[in-house]
């Protein structure tokens, strides 16, 4: 097995879940964990996946800079990149298998479908379920040629002070960011309370998806496909300072997803063909044959 470096662009992926897992703590009872498996299990790290955890946060936190949050945001918004379906993009991006994870052999299509199922089981209503299936499908970018540290991780704002409460903030000594002074206060260009649409975020999955889907789900679900990975405000309670009222609201959406995103992970693989019909139907309800990627 191997831990690091891979050809595979999401070797990294799966790692840095489990770090979190790590991090937070585990779930609450949940009837989607494993029984077989202890706990201690999922901290079963030897020391060179740990180091590549903090190697992909020196990367993230030296070069995530608001220069190169803006230059994405030019690249790939609007999305017209390639015109998809929502299954297609599934398929698209199940090319990629984590080989890396210590705990799961499971594919890309079969996390979103674990999330999915955890939330259907759940019985939240389906545009929910729905957030859960398209939730990570921004991390095609890795097939097109984006690093990891451009595509996954947790994320934070850009454009002001960067608060403690991000992981490994101590990377942020090489981020140029560091050296301009109106980033460095506490609101940073930005004011007090504007909101966080407003508020730049690192690039990544999040923001990319946010984008592809925007038009077609409801705002709770854009919420939670958005700031899914910004650990630093929905875990940590950061920046609440830029938020607006709105933004508070709508995060007990992002809670209420994240056990569902960070949890499900190591039951029984679903089975992909027998779940596609209801899952296909759900899709066309909300989404058209094709959107623009
Ligand atoms: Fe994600
Ligand atoms: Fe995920």
């Amino acid at each position: 097995m191997t831990t690091t470096t891979t050809q595979n662009p999401l070797t990294d992926t799966d790692l840095l879940d489990e770090e979190r897992k790590e991090r937070y703590g585990d779930s609450p009872s949940s009837r989607f964990t494993d029984p077989e498996k202890p706990k201690e299990a999922f901290r079963d790290y030897d020391a060179p996946a740990r180091d590549s955890v903090r190697e992909f946060y020196n990367l993230n936190h030296h070069y995530q800079t608001m220069e190169f949050v803006l230059q994405k945001k030019a690249e790939y918004l609007p999305p017209r990149n390639r015109r998809m379906g929502i299954w297609e993009a599934m398929e698209y991006l199940n090319t990629l298998v984590d080989d890396s994870d210590p705990d799961t052999d499971l594919s890309q299509i079969q996390h979103l479908l674990q999330t999915s199922e955890a939330i259907r089981a759940d019985g939240h209503p389906d545009w929910f379920v729905l957030a859960g299936l398209v939730h990570d499908l921004g991390k095609i970018l890795c097939l097109w040629g984006e690093p990891q540290w451009a595509v996954v991780g947790d994320t934070f704002p850009v454009g002001c002070a960067y608060s403690d409460k991000i992981v490994y903030k101590e990377y942020f000594d090489q981020n140029p960011d560091s050296n301009v002074e109106e980033y460095q206060t506490p609101n940073g260009i930005y004011e007090e309370g504007c909101g966080l649409d407003n508020v730049h975020i690192s690039w990544g999955h999040d923001e990319y998806i946010y984008q592809v889907v925007k038009d077609y789900l409801p705002e709770p679900a854009l919420y939670m496909l958005r700031y899914h990975s910004c650990y630093p405000i929905h875990k940590e309670g950061a920046y609440s300072h830029l938020m607006n009222d709105h933004d508070r609201e709508m995060f007990k959406w992002v809670d209420a997803f994240n056990p569902y995103d960070l949890y499900s992970k190591s039951a029984q693989p679903p089975d992909v063909k027998a779940l596609r019909p209801y899952y296909e139907e759900l899709i066309a309800k909300y989404f058209p044959e094709k959107i623009d990627w």
